[in-house]
């Protein structure tokens, strides 16, 4: 069984495995845990039995106008479950007295967000995969 929470409290990095498939330089869980703690919005998918994270998303927000929602990513093995499209609506329903609320994300992934309700767009973005701050401790 999945369970959701909006909370890391009792989150240990441990639980946090498998994620950033296919990055160039990954957090490792201990950051990916700060990078939890750090957005502003969060929720988790738990399998309840082992008490792994299977799923996540982040919100970004000046809570006037606008959020963003930088990462979600639900683990190979549960996907196609409904995981996903879950922490995307309860996000947006967090999100719901915003104006705007963007994601950037690959061409294949925009009718997955369409489904829930959202419009393609158009993006401008930088990556820097050699940052310093990603796997440092502060
Ligand atoms: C995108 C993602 C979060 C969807 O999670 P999920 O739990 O599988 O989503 P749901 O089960 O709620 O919805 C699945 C539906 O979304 C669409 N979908 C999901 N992943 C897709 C993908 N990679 N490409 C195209 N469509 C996709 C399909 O219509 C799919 O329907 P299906 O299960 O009948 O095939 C997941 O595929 C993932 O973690 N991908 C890698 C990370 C990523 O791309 N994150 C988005 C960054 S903004």
């Amino acid at each position: 069984m999945i369970t959701y929470t909006d909370t890391i409290d009792g989150i240990d990095a441990n639980q946090l495995q498998g994620f950033f498939q296919g990055w160039p330089s990954s957090p490792s869980p201990q950051t990916h845990l700060r990078i939890l703690a750090q957005s502003d919005h969060v929720l988790l998918a738990i399998h309840t039995e082992t008490r792994t994270i299977v799923g996540f998303i982040t919100a970004i927000s000046d809570g006037i106008l606008s959020a963003c929602i930088p990462l979600l990513e639900v683990l190979p093995e549960y996907q196609h479950r409904g995981i996903g499209s879950r922490l995307v609506q309860t996000m947006l329903e967090r999100l719901s007295a915003l104006y705007m609320v963007d994601v950037v994300c690959d061409a294949n992934i925009v009718p997955f967000y369409q489904k829930l309700g959202m419009l393609p767009g158009t993006a401008a973005m930088l990556r820097r995969p050699d940052v310093t701050t990603l796997n440092r401790r502060r």
